[in-house]
């Protein structure tokens, strides 16, 4: 098994050997032309804080002494972004950093992760402003517009007329049902996450191929789609010689849910896509991702991103973070060995920029890697841990059943340095923003619901009748 401490050097030295992404901001009159506000051309916009008014005072005086700003400029160029589940946690710090970067967004999205939230009595740590105030408050921040389009990609009808309304040259699709647990929680559940993500994805393929062949598509598939291999995991594609004959295929993907099944069903159906229809395609397989400031969402509270907690959206770091805060203990799932890509919300969003800005090429799906370090959870708790006793927390680590059929030990070497290639700068995981983001979850941390931290449900307790919360975990 290989876990952070091996992984991180290596992607520190080939992060040093890249170029530095350069971020030129045009002239004010090419930019008029492009359609972009020219008074907030390369300005830094400010925003005076607010004062917390949590009793904690760690938090406050954190809150008190920021000073957010977010720098704005056309390096875009006006490029039309389709922002598919643009008001998730993934999509809504995209769409923002696209529009401060001078891309011309929209947002589609069916706000049904919020319903979900409501059916299961659960919701995010930080109050999430609606998608209409999240927006209003962007363009009277920074002057820029991001467009919306409220519907299901499931109704195809829908999808034709926002599409042919906003043209988009690009479109991110971030818009599925995205947690494991909830697809594992029931039949019904399991059917609808991939009824769901499939067949969403192939409406947007269609809506591509009939009204804008050359929209560069770009999709965030998962890595756990790949397992937990006994060989290194490669990007999207493995050599393979077999009975003497040489071939590049497809790298075999073992998903570990249904939701992660979902996602390798995406993958094959945009391989062929892309190249039965001569389509511009990339698929990043995704690592886990924590964190929940970005330069722009971190403006004023009513842009403050998601934060889940609960164990069907909630994810390893953010977890554990709000778990301590809160003074749970950290609740490792087994031998807590599971070895997964990490990489900080930060590093998403520049690595969606980047994949939007070097297209793939048409006819063949190019695959990359979105991670930038490799973790254990035992080593997530003990960084957790430390970081939390100069805050006066006494952060208690406990094993808990898993709810996974999964190994807890074993071989982990995934490679990442396509994205390192086009000049990605990761934010490596330090004692900082494990600090930031655990005195975000102590300012809110009268928001949590304890019930919500232990699982749900397991594998083997998925059946054909529905699950209800509150209900006793079945047992595997
Ligand atoms: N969060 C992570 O750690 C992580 C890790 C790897 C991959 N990913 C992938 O990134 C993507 C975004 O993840 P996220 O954490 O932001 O999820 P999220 O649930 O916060 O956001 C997904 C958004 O898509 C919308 N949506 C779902 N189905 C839709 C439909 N049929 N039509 C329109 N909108 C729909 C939801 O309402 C939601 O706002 C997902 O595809 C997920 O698989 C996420």
């Amino acid at each position: 098994m290989r876990g952070s401490v091996s992984a991180k050097p290596v992607a520190r030295q080939q992060q040093r050997a890249h170029a530095k992404m350069s971020a030129a901001a045009p002239r004010a009159s090419q930019a008029r032309a492009m359609g972009v506000g020219a008074a907030s051309l390369g300005s830094r916009v400010q925003v005076a804080s607010r004062v917390a008014s949590s009793p904690s005072s760690v938090a406050t005086k954190a809150v008190a002494t920021e000073k957010p700003s977010v720098t704005l400029n056309a390096s875009g160029k006006g490029k039309k972004v389709l922002v598919i589940g643009g008001d998730g946690y993934c999509g809504w710090a995209t769409a923002l950093h696209l529009s401060a970067q001078g891309y011309e967004v929209a947002i589609m999205d069916n706000l049904v992760r919020r319903l979900w939230d409501q059916q299961l009595g659960y919701d995010s740590l930080t109050p999430i402003a609606s998608i209409q105030k999240r927006v209003a408050k962007w363009k009277e921040l920074t002057g820029r517009e991001i467009g919306l389009y409220i519907g299901d990609i499931c109704d195809f009808e829908f999808l034709t007329e926002a599409w042919k309304q906003f043209m988009p040259e690009a479109v991110v699709h971030f818009g599925e049902q995205r947690s494991a647990p909830y697809s594992m929680l029931d039949r019904e559940r399991a059917v609808f996450t991939q009824v769901n993500n499939v067949s969403g994805t192939i409406n947007v393929l269609y809506a591509i191929k009939e009204f804008s062949p050359d929209c560069h598509m770009v999709k965030l598939g998962t890595m756990g789609e790949y397992g937990t291999p006994n060989i290194d995991i490669e990007e999207g594609y493995l050599d393979v010689e077999h009975n003497g004959r040489k071939d590049t295929l497809p790298y075999p993907k073992q998903g570990n849910s249904f939701y992660h099944l979902s996602k390798i069903h995406d993958s094959t159906n945009m391989i062929f896509a892309a190249k039965t229809w001569k389509l511009r395609i990339t698929d990043l397989n995704q690592g886990v991702v924590y964190g929940v400031k970005t330069e722009e969402t971190a403006l004023d509270e009513t842009l403050i991103n998601r934060l889940d907690y609960d164990s069907v959206f909630g994810t390893a770091l953010n977890r554990f973070v709000i778990q301590a805060a809160v003074d749970h203990p950290i609740t490792v799932y087994g031998k807590g060995g599971q070895t997964r890509g990490f990489l900080d919300i930060r590093d998403t969003v520049r690595c969606i920029r980047l994949a939007i800005d070097n297209p793939a090429d048409v006819g063949a799906m190019k695959v990359m890697n979105q991670f930038t370090e490799l973790f254990s959870v035992n080593e997530l708790a003990g960084l957790v841990k430390k970081v939390g006793a100069p805050l006066g927390l006494d952060v208690k680590i406990t094993s808990v059943p898993n709810p996974r059929i999964e190994a807890e030990e074993h071989y982990y070497n995934a490679k990442n340095s396509k994205l390192l290639d086009l000049g990605l700068e990761p934010h490596y995981l330090g004692d900082a923003l494990v600090d930031s983001l655990l005195k975000v979850a102590m300012e809110y941390k009268d928001r949590c619901d304890h019930e919500l931290i232990l699982p749900a449900n397991n594998w083997g307790g998925s059946g054909v009748s529905r699950h209800f919360v509150g209900q006793k975990v079945a047992s595997a």
